[in-house]
C-alpha cells in the first residue's frame, strides 16, 4: 500500500471503493448532531500550504479534528522560508518533528512528489500541486456524484473550462476512468495542448469539444472548471465576457443536457464567468456546496485509510 496520496494512481479501485464506503459512514455521522467525534489522539496533521485555500485546508483541519488529531497550520510568511531556508530543508525540518500527516499545496507541478523524497515519518496528502493533481478533490467529486448517480459505469461526465491548468480535471480523468465513466472535455482550443489531447484521446478515448452545447448534450454530470487567472500568462481568450458567452453555463445552455443533469464545480467559482450566478445558486441542479460538505467526510476517510 502506498504511504502517500500524491496521485489518484496511488490508490487501487478497491481501495477507492473502501475509502468512499467509509466516507458514507462519516457523512451520516456528520449529519447527526448527537454524534460524538473521536476522542483526542496523539496523531498530528500539518497543513503546509503555499497557495491560498479555503475548502481544502479547512476541511482537512475539520476532518482531522473529527478524528481526534491535533492540527498545525504552517504560516508560510512567518516560516523560515522567508529567511531563505530552502523548501527541502523546511520539509526535512517538519519531518523531523514526526507528524503523522502533512498536506501540501504548491503552485509547482511535481513539488509534492519531490518533497516526498525527504519525508519518511509522515504520510503526505497532495492538496493540489500546480496543474498536476488534486486527488482529494476528485475523490470528493466522485463521492458527490455517487450520492445522486450511483452507477458510474457509462455515466456521461462533461468537464468544461480551463482544462489546461486544472489539476482537478486531471485527477478526475484518471479517477472517473477507473470506474468506467464516459468523459467529454469542453474548452476553447487554446486551453488544451496537442500533448494533452493525445493523452486523453489515446489513453482514455475521451471526446473533445470546443462547443459547450454539443459537449454537454446527454451529459449526466457537468463539471465546470475555474478559470485559473493566477496561471494564465498571455491571452487564452479575448475577454471574460466572451468566455462566459461561449463557455459559461447558464439555465439556457443547460437545456441541451438531460433534465436531471447535476452540476459540479470544485470552487472557488467566478460568478458569471464559468457559471451564471442564478445556476450556481440553484440547489436543484448545482451541487457546489454539497461538494464542500462531502469534502469533510471524504477527507476523514482518506486520513483513516493512510492512518497506519
Ligand atoms: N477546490 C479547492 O481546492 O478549493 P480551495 O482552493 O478553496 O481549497
Amino acid at each position: 500500500m502506498s504511504k502517500h496520496l500524491i496521485s489518484i494512481n496511488d490508490l487501487t479501485k478497491k481501495q477507492i471503493e473502501n475509502v468512499l464506503n467509509n466516507a458514507n459512514k462519516f457523512f451520516a455521522e456528520n449529519k447527526n448532531k448527537e454524534h460524538n467525534d473521536n476522542p483526542p489522539s496523539s496523531k498530528i496533521l500539518v497543513n503546509f500550504f503555499f497557495e491560498n485555500s479555503t475548502r481544502t485546508r479547512t476541511s482537512f483541519e475539520i476532518a482531522a479534528k473529527k478524528l481526534g488529531y491535533k492540527v498545525v497550520n504552517i504560516d508560510i510568511s512567518m516560516s523560515s522560508l522567508s529567511k531563505k531556508e530552502t523548501i527541502i530543508d523546511t520539509a526535512k525540518t517538519i519531518n523531523a518533528m514526526n507528524p503523522n500527516f502533512i498536506t501540501i499545496r504548491h503552485n509547482s507541478s511535481g513539488m509534492v512528489k519531490l518533497l516526498s523524497n525527504y519525508i519518511d515519518n509522515a504520510s503526505i496528502i497532495n492538496a493540489g500541486d500546480g496543474t498536476n493533481e488534486h486527488p482529494s478533490q476528485a475523490l470528493l467529486d466522485l463521492f458527490t456524484i455517487k450520492q445522486h448517480k450511483p452507477h458510474i459505469n457509462n455515466l456521461k461526465v462533461a468537464i468544461c473550462g480551463d482544462v489546461l491548468h486544472s489539476r482537478v480535471a486531471r485527477s478526475n480523468i484518471i479517477l472517473l476512468n477507473k470506474f468506467g465513466a464516459k468523459i467529454s472535455l469542453i474548452m476553447p482550443q487554446t486551453l488544451i495542448t496537442n500533448q494533452y489531447q493525445k493523452w486523453v484521446k489515446d489513453k482514455w478515448n475521451i471526446d473533445i469539444y470546443n462547443n459547450i452545447n454539443a459537449g454537454i448534450k446527454d451529459a449526466d454530470v457537468i463539471m465546470m472548471l475555474r478559470i485559473q487567472k493566477e496561471r494564465l500568462s498571455g491571452c487564452y481568450f479575448p475577454s471574460m465576457n466572451e468566455y462566459y458567452k461561449l463557455f459559461g453555463l447558464d439555465h439556457n445552455k443547460l437545456k441541451n443536457a438531460k433534465k436531471d443533469t447535476i452540476i459540479l464545480h470544485p470552487g472557488p467559482i467566478n460568478r458569471d464567468v464559468e457559471i451564471s450566478s442564478e445556476l450556481a445558486d440553484d440547489n436543484s441542479r448545482s451541487l457546489i456546496l454539497n461538494q464542500v460538505e462531502s469534502g469533510i467526510a471524504v477527507r476523514q476517510a482518506i486520513l483513516s485509510h493512510f492512518d497506519t
